[in-house]
């Protein structure tokens, strides 16, 4: 007798033929899949997707239920292109104590002192970005922001920008995850640009090593040992720091250009970060002050909005070892279960009005009265409790290097309002934003905004 005997099966369409009905719908379009399964069945549901049984669970019963249980959920399910892809060094493939021994691996670069560490280059390289497009006057905003972060993280994790040839590489790479097979030759693209990029990483540890360039993740990554206690391998230190560099970029790209697509028509909101900003002393755009300046609870707000109502990404996915029960239904061992963050964020129960754009939810009420707001959803999003809001997964595989992601998203925001007055789609671009929505929502690279540069 188990915990989930004598329970409801999930509800929702399952079978192998609906399965390949459900999985074209999912691939087509991500966030509707969910929205339209969650008002149908509510927030967990069973779907078959990529041919595998599958739960899908959202709201906060359910995704504590989930992290009681992750234990028996542990086994990742990643499709085969992609587990071969990430290498046995990936995180992601990982689980018990291997698993835990990379995340300790990877948590100094993760701290406070790591993080005013990196602030100056942050702040040099994105206030130089946002200059150069403000001086071009329009931008292909995701392309632009996929370039700006791929250089940006190799210098900080590997100590120098990417080659073209390498940045290149970074998308092959990205792209090839998606094959869905080992033999098909995107696969094989992407195993050669992987090859690429440990190569330049190789070269750069030498360098590192002979004391030519800095690079915090081989800093960090030298000092490791793994769960046996062996010091990790010259082979483990540059693929972890290529997989470090891909797991940054694009979800960082994803929040820099959601975020500004949804400001855009909203001066307002332009102006309460430019007065937030000046009254932390962030006006100086060559001094990138302290770490704690970078505290900026309104600007944080306008992320986190867009980070819930335009979600990069869902959850991970894994096997359930044993039968388990979720919110009340059981859920057979050998099911795909994912924690997907994007049910929480339209649950009106969590988030009042949640159609609505409104950073305020995430900042003190005493704080935006002050403003002389009288928002009445002010601070509600600072009450959830854990699993209402988890943009970067949940649990043992949750995103470490979620605040990083929104320091850096910040210092983009404060810069990119300090230099541009306004940002318009440029002429002749379709109405609605073009996205490509799998793995990572993104605008297209050919959406072009036009910019209007402060006087
Ligand atoms: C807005 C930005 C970001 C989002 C939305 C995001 C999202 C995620 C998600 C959904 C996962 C998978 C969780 C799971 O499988 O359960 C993840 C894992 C991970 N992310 Fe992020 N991420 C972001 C930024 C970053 C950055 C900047 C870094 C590194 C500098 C990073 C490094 C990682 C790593 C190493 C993992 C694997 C964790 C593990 O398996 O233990 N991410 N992220």
């Amino acid at each position: 007798m188990t915990a989930a005997d004598g329970l409801s099966p999930l509800p929702g369409r399952t079978g192998l033929f609906i399965g390949i009905r459900e999985s074209l719908a999912y691939l087509r379009d991500p966030d509707r899949f969910i929205a339209e399964r969650t008002e149908r069945y509510g927030p967990v549901f069973g779907t078959t997707l990529f041919l595998r049984p599958t739960a899908v669970v959202g709201g906060i019963q359910a995704v504590e239920n989930f992290l009681e249980q992750e234990r028996s959920i542990s086994e990742s399910s990643l499709p085969a292109a992609f587990t071969a892809l990430h290498t046995p060094y990936g995180a992601l493939n990982q689980n018990g104590s291997r698993h835990r021994s990379t995340r300790s691996g990877y948590a100094p670069l993760f701290t406070g002192s790591a993080f005013a560490g990196f602030l100056p280059l942050i702040n040099q390289r994105i206030t130089a970005f946002v200059a150069a497009t403000a001086q071009q006057s329009s931008t292909a905003i995701a392309r632009d922001c996929k370039r700006l972060c791929l250089d940006l993280f190799a210098e900080i994790f590997a100590g120098d920008s990417l080659t073209t040839e390498e940045a290149e590489a970074f998308t092959t790479y990205n792209d090839a995850l998606l094959s869905l097979s080992t033999a098909l030759p995107s696969f094989r693209r992407g195993e050669a640009a992987l090859a690429r990029l440990q190569g330049g990483m190789t070269q750069r540890l030498a360098r590192f090593r002979s004391g030519d360039l800095q690079g915090s993740a081989f800093a960090v990554f030298s000092r490791n040992r793994d769960e046996t206690g062996q010091r990790w391998s010259g082979e483990r230190i540059v693929t972890a720091t290529v997989l470090l560099i891909w797991g940054a970029y694009i979800e960082v790209a994803s929040l820099m250009s959601c975020s500004l697509i949804l400001c855009q028509e909203r001066p307002e909101v332009r102006q309460r970060i430019l007065t937030e900003a000046e009254r932390q002393g962030l006006d100086g755009q060559d001094l990138p002050g302290a770490l704690d300046a970078w505290d900026l609870p309104y600007v944080q707000g306008v992320l986190r909005e867009s980070l819930r109502l335009m979600p990069p990404g869902g959850g991970g996915f894994r096997l359930t070892s044993t039968d388990i029960a979720i919110a009340g239904f059981r859920i057979p061992a050998g099911t795909v279960v994912t924690a997907d963050p994007r049910i929480g964020n339209r649950l009106a129960s969590l988030f009042p009005e949640p159609e609505r754009f409104e950073p305020e939810r995430w900042v003190a009420p005493a704080a935006t009265r002050q403003e002389g707001s009288r928002c009445p959803v002010a601070g509600t999003a600072l009450r959830l409790p854990k699993g209402a809001w988890f943009p970067g997964g949940t649990g043992n595989h949750g995103c470490p290097g979620l605040p990083l992601a929104e320091l850096c998203s910040r210092i983009f925001l404060v810069r990119w309002m300090q230099a541009i007055r306004s940002w318009h789609p440029a002429d002749g671009t379709p109405a609605a934003v073009p996205y490509s929505l799998i793995p990572i929502r993104i605008p297209t690279d050919d959406y072009q905004l036009n910019v209007e540069p402060v006087d």
